[in-house]
């Protein structure tokens, strides 16, 4: 039901520099993974098949990833190495990656336009490759494709958040319907810590219904100059339902070094386990 996921991966990743200067910061490793790696194989848990890349300049690397490097299987085949790729082989075969550029970089709701053509007028999920979850049991993603089978609106995964930090994240007012499961009235994007209106603050997976695409033509630029998915949410809230959904799981921040270092250890330290 829900087909498709788009990754907006635009982004120049300025908080990785001098690391992202010629590679995309999507592209940076948790162990020996890259990131955006991380977010396809959610996206696939989830019974997503087509993966809808938002692009940019200098981020060919992406495109690279998820296709086969004759060279390279050349190389190691048939030797002790080969192994190493077998997993993103099977998972490049698996599923069908489709690409856009986005030309300047005016916002994550700009992002999320410049996508439409690849998603069409069907409901979507949006994964932000730099928010690393690790979802309880089942991923996130596939949490929210659950919900929406009940629920059929626009959804918003959040989390608590203490003090300070909340204005560095889109912040929901919500009223709870059932367990982890709240009904949006409001929300605002990187609030004062005075004005936040809750601690729930959304983290980068949503479910979208298509009439996005054309709220975000119509939102202007809000926070920073930017047009922001949150505004264009905000008017989904308005007119009808959207959700927001505290997920069972564990999330990194990987947009900073703080969290990234923080899932490198994490899953280093349960890889020991394993
Ligand atoms: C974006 C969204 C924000 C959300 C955050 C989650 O912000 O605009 O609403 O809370 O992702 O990571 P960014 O971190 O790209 O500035």
């Amino acid at each position: 039901m829900i087909r498709k996921c788009l990754f907006p991966a635009a982004g120049y990743g300025t908080r990785f520099l001098p690391a992202t200067k010629a590679i995309p910061k999507e592209m940076l490793p948790i162990l020996n993974k890259p990131l955006i790696q991380y977010g396809v194989e959610e996206a696939i848990e989830a019974g997503i098949k087509t993966m809808a890349i938002i692009t940019g300049r200098g981020k060919r690397a992406i495109e690279d990833h998820f296709d086969i490097s004759y060279e390279l299987e050349h190389q190691i085949k048939g030797t002790s190495k080969e192994y190493l790729l077998n997993e993103i082989r099977s998972l490049v075969e698996s599923c069908v990656f489709t690409y856009t550029r986005q030309r300047e970089m005016r916002g994550l709701g700009h992002a999320v336009l410049t996508g439409e053509p690849l998603i069409g007028n069907e409901p979507f999920a949006v994964l932000l490759a730099d928010d690393l979850c690790e979802g309880e049991s089942v991923g996130v993603l596939k949490q929210m494709v659950e919900l929406y089978r009940k629920y059929r609106c626009s959804i918003v995964a959040v989390m608590e958040v203490e003090g300070d930090s909340i204005s560095k994240y889109g912040v929901v007012e919500a009223k709870p319907l059932e367990e982890g499961v709240y009904v949006v009235s409001d929300m605002v994007e990187k609030p004062e810590p005075a004005e936040a209106p809750s601690n729930l603050a959304i983290i980068g997976r949503y479910i979208l219904t298509p009439d996005i695409f054309e709220i975000l033509q119509n939102t202007p630029p809000g926070k920073n100059k930017e047009i922001q998915l949150t505004d264009a949410i905000r008017t989904q809230a308005k007119n009808g339902m959207v959700i927001a959904y505290r997920f069972r799981g564990k999330r990194f921040d990987c947009g900073s070094v703080e969290g990234f270092v923080e899932a490198t250890n994490y899953f280093y330290n349960k890889n020991l386990v394993n």
